[in-house]
């Protein structure tokens, strides 16, 4: 890995060497013509993989008609979107982002403001989880565990963290702290794709509600339709008081939005939050075309897809020792590993499958949307080749 394509661009990102210039579905290609399978998304972005002809039609389409117009007008792809997003998750109105630390960052300020609200102005902290990442800007940074992120950047906001699934920590914590809102990814994918269970996603529901703290599900990774349910947190019945959203939204443009129930839909008021570009008609109808797809049967291939995808990891897994755990849901998947998933990583990269890695020892799946069973098959054989050369002997 090295910085070598961009000199002018900041180093922070460790930039893997190849050039892509195209892709089609599941596959992207360089400029020499290799092929990759992607298991990545771009960070679990993608939905639609690469050159959908439905989104590059409508994307042209919409070229030749209006880009910009800022949230001082009106547009229909936005209002629609919103409709449908609402629709899709029991909340009653959304903000527009262009990027998942946004959406976390209109979050925060919905819960600050709540706050004020209802004359608890003095709540001003935040519970969040250890193994947490809600994003990279100050707010979504102060909510992020990792210390090596954080720590260039202090002060943040204060914010006291429990370690996910203890359900008695999460109690005393927010009865103690009394904080404005609590922050969770239902499954968490920086964090090693670690999954959190229905009885703590339904315990963090009910105390939040006995102590009027705002429950924020984090779904700009795990929402969109990715774990096979419109949100993760629809597979154990529990309904936050915001979500936030991004990366499959736009299906590869720039895109995001917080949801805001009923009760905090309007606390918000004009003039006190804003975005040039949140909305606009250009991502809206990408947004629009997601889930037009998603709606038309693509949640059921990511469901088959990912029962296809569990299942060969599984099988992994009994054949390797090097495999520890196979963790998530539906098309957002972890293999942990015994070492530095790293190693192994750069191994597939080397075999034409992108993918990374988090935490240090898991490697994460997040394929397109569109990944055809034959290409799922396919990467499999790739993993198992590539944990072959890791654990000669079969353990098991
Ligand atoms: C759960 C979660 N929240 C927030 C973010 C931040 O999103 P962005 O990089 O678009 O700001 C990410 C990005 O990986 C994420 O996975």
């Amino acid at each position: 890995m090295a910085n070598t394509i961009e000199p002018g661009v900041m180093a922070t990102y460790a930039r893997a060497d190849e050039v892509f210039v195209d892709g089609a579905g599941a596959v992207v290609r360089t400029a020499d013509g290799r092929e990759f399978l992607d298991f990545l998304s771009g960070i679990a972005v993608s939905a639609l993989g690469h050159n959908h002809p439905r989104l590059t039609a409508a994307l042209h389409d919409q070229l030749d008609k209006v880009v910009h117009l800022s949230n001082l007008f009106r547009h229909q792809h936005t209002e629609s979107v919103a409709t449908r997003l609402c629709q899709h998750t029991g909340m009653a109105a959304a903000f527009f982002t262009n990027s998942g630390a946004e959406s976390v960052e209109c979050a925060i300020k919905i819960a600050r403001k709540a706050m004020q609200v209802r004359g608890s102005a003095h709540r001003t902290s935040f519970v969040a989880l250890e193994g947490a990442f809600h994003g990279r800007s100050m707010g979504a940074l102060s909510l992020t565990h990792n210390e090596a992120h954080r720590a260039p950047f202090a002060p943040l906001l204060e914010v006291h963290w429990v370690a996910p699934n203890d359900v008695g920590a999460l109690q005393s914590t927010i009865r103690e702290r009394q904080p404005a809102a609590l922050f969770l990814e239902p499954i968490q994918g920086e964090g090693g794709v670690r999954e959190l269970s229905r009885e703590f996603l339904q315990a963090a529901r009910a105390i939040c509600t006995e102590t009027d703290t705002l429950l924020v599900h984090d779904e700009i990774q795990s929402g969109c339709g990715r774990t096979g349910s419109f949100l993760a947190a629809q597979h154990h019945e529990v309904t936050p008081d915001l979500v936030t959203l991004a990366k499959s939204i736009g299906a590869g443009l720039p895109m995001g939005a917080c949801l805001a129930s009923d009760a905090y839909k309007d606390t918000l008021q004009t003039g006190e939050h804003g975005t040039t570009f949140g909305g606009g008609p250009l991502v809206c109808r990408a947004a629009s075309v997601f889930l037009d797809e998603l709606d038309n049967g693509l949640q059921e291939q990511v469901i088959a897809r990912g029962e296809q995808l569990h299942a060969g990891l599984q099988m992994l897994k009994n054949e390797f020792t090097i495999v520890k755990e196979v963790r998530g849901r539906g098309l957002m998947l972890g293999l942990q590993l015994d070492r530095p998933a790293q190693e192994v990583q750069q191994a597939l990269h080397k075999k034409g499958l992108l993918i990374t890695c988090t935490k240090g020892d898991v490697l994460r799946i997040v394929p397109p949307f569109v990944i055809t069973e034959e290409q799922v098959a396919d990467g499999l054989q790739r993993l198992r080749e590539a944990l072959a050369a890791f654990s000669p002997l079969p353990a098991k």
